[in-house]
C-alpha cells in the first residue's frame, strides 16, 4: 500500500489508536522484566512503550501508536530523530570505516571534527579529548583540572548532575543517586546551593555566591584544597533551574580570584539547546573547560571535553600509551553523525532557529499555563523549558506531579520526562524542527494534563 506524504512520520500530529502501553508494549516489558537488572527500566501499568521509528518530532511504538516527542529523546535529537543529512552521513561512513582505532591509528573524521569543535570555543587555542558518554567527558574534565591545578577539591551544586559513573557521581548531588555508593564516592566535593529565584524563601544568589566564597577558602569537606568549580550554566535534570543575571559572572570572579578552574557541564545546554552553541555565553559563565554530549553525537554516543591548549598541556604528552582513552574514542561512524549535525544546522544560525523556536513555544505556555492552579512558574532558554508544578499554597514543589502529568501526556500522544529533585518539573526539549502545530497540539495537552484530575 502506499503512504501518503501526510502518514509519513516525522511532523505529524500524534495518533493514539491504543491506549498506551498497548498490548505489543506490555508484551515486551515483560520479556523485558526477565532480562533486564531491575534497577534501569521503570515498569508499570501505565507505562512504557516500546519505541520502534523516529523521524523528525515523531516517534512510532510497537503498537503502531504515534507520538509528538517533547522529550528528544533526553535533548539529543535538538536536530529531530534519524535528520536525513545525519543518517545520510553515517549510512555512507558506516559502508567505509565502521570503527578506527582512535588514540592509534585515529579515523581521518576524528580531525575534521575536533577542528570543527575547537574552532566554536571561546578561548583562542582550543583542543579536545573525545569520549562516547556525558559522563565520560565529566570524568576527563575533573582529571584536566586536578592535573592543571594539582588540588584535588571540588566545588559543585545542589541539584547538579553530571553523571553516574563513580567520578562523576561524586559531583552529583541527588542522594538517590549517591545513597548506596558513598564508600565509593571521593569525599573531596562540596556542593553549594543553587539560586532559585522563583521560589519565595528560595536560597537568593548572594547566599549561594557567598557559600561558594567560603568553601573556595575553606575547602573540601576532606580538607583537599579545592582546585575546580563544576556547575551546569543552567541546571537541566534539576528542574531547568535558570540562574538569575549576574550570578554566573560573579561565580567566574570567585572561581579566578581563587585560582580554581571552572568546569562548564554543558553536556545537556550545549550545542544549541538553549540558543547559542554553548548556554555559558547565554548565562555569562566564562568557563576554563567544557563538556558535551547529547546533542552532540545527534544520536549516536559521542561526547568531548574541551579547554584551552594551556589548560590542556598539564596532560602529560603521549609516549605510546593515552593515559586517558576507550576503546571507541573518536568512533568514525559518530563523528560522522556530529559533522553533519553541525552542518545542517550551522552553528552560525542555529541559535538564531532554535531561539525563535523556544519562544514560540514559551509564549503559548506562558499564555495558556501561567495562572492555572498548581503552575508555580515556566522558566527556560531557548528549547529547554521547564513548568514547575507547586501545591496549593504555589510555593512548595508538588511531589511527583510531573510523572503524573508526564503520564496523562503519554495517553494522548505527547512524550515530556519529569525533572527535578522532588519530581515536580515537566521538562520540555523538543526539536528544531517542530511545527507551530506541533507546538500548539502540546501546549492544550499539558493545559489539560496539569488540570486537578486531568
Ligand atoms: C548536565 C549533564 N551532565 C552529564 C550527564 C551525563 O551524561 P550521560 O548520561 O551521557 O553519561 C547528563 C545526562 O543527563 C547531564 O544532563
Amino acid at each position: 500500500m502506499a503512504v501518503s506524504p501526510e502518514d509519513e512520520l516525522g511532523s505529524l500530529l500524534p495518533r493514539v489508536g491504543i491506549r498506551p502501553p498497548g498490548p505489543a508494549s506490555r508484551a515486551l516489558a515483560e520479556r523485558l522484566r526477565s532480562v533486564e537488572s531491575r534497577n534501569v527500566t521503570f515498569l508499570a501499568d501505565d507505562w512504557p512503550v516500546f519505541w520502534e521509528e523516529a523521524v523528525g518530532t515523531n516517534v512510532r511504538d510497537a503498537d503502531g501508536n504515534v507520538y509528538l516527542d517533547f522529550t528528544g529523546g533526553f535533548g539529543v535529537a535538538l536536530l529531530g530523530h534519524s535528520s536525513p543529512p545525519v543518517v545520510a552521513a553515517l549510512c555512507e561512513q558506516a559502508g567505509r570505516l565502521m570503527h578506527g582505532m582512535g588514540d592509534v591509528h585515529p579515523p581521518s573524521l576524528k580531525v575534521d571534527l575536533l577542528e570543527r569543535l575547537t574552532a566554536l570555543c571561546p578561548w583562542n587555542e582550543s583542543v579536545g579529548v573525545l569520549a562516547s558518554t556525558g559522563s565520560e567527558a565529566v570524568e576527563i574534565a575533573l582529571k584536566t583540572a586536578l592535573l592543571a591545578t594539582g588540588r584535588p577539591g571540588i566545588v559543585a551544586f545542589e541539584g547538579g548532575y553530571h553523571g553516574l559513573t563513580l567520578g562523576s557521581l561524586a559531583a552529583t548531588s541527588r542522594a538517590l543517586f549517591r545513597k548506596s555508593f558513598e564508600e565509593r564516592l571521593y569525599p573531596g566535593v562540596a556542593f553549594a546551593p543553587f539560586p532559585e529565584p522563583w521560589r519565595a524563601g528560595g536560597t537568593s544568589a548572594e547566599e549561594c555566591l557567598d557559600r561558594v566564597g567560603q568553601l573556595l577558602k575553606s575547602g573540601a569537606p576532606n580538607g583537599d584544597p579545592v582546585g575546580t568549580l563544576l556547575v551546569e550554566p543552567i541546571q537541566g535534570r534539576a528542574g531547568v533551574r535558570i540562574p538569575p543575571d549576574g550570578f554566573m559572572e560573579a561565580l567566574s570572579d570567585l572561581a579566578a580570584d581563587a585560582n580554581v578552574l571552572v568546569v562548564a557541564d554543558e553536556v545537556f545546554t550545549g550545542m544549541g539547546r538553549c540558543g547559542p552553541m554553548f548556554a555559558s555565553e547565554l548565562v555569562g559563565l566564562r568557563p576554563d573547560v567544557i563538556c558535551i554530549g547529547k546533542a552532540l553525537g545527534a544520536g549516536l554516543p559521542l561526547s568531548a571535553c574541551l579547554a584551552g591548549r594551556s589548560i590542556m598541556s598539564a596532560w602529560p604528552e603521549s609516549e605510546g600509551e593515552a593515559v586517558h582513552t576507550s576503546t571507541f574514542l573518536g568512533h568514525p561512524v559518530a563523528c560522522a553523525a556530529a559533522i553533519a549535525a553541525l552542518r545542517a544546522l550551522d552553528p552560525a544560525t542555529r541559535g538564531e532557529r532554535v531561539a525563535e523556536r523556544g519562544a514560540r513555544l514559551m509564549r503559548q505556555l506562558k499564555r495558556r499555563l501561567s495562572d492555572a492552579p498548581g503552575v508555580g512558574d515556566i522558566r527556560g532558554a531557548g528549547l529547554l523549558i521547564g513548568i514547575e508544578l507547586v501545591e496549593d499554597d504555589s510555593t512548595t514543589p508538588a511531589h511527583g506531579a510531573a510523572a503524573r502529568v508526564a503520564a496523562i501526556a503519554l495517553r494522548r500522544g505527547l512524550l515530556v520526562l519529569p525533572a527535578g529533585e522532588a519530581g515536580q518539573v515537566v521538562e520540555l526539549t523538543p526539536a528544531v524542527v517542530v511545527t507551530d502545530e506541533q507546538i500548539d497540539f502540546a501546549v492544550e495537552v499539558l493545559v489539560a494534563a496539569v488540570e486537578p484530575g486531568g
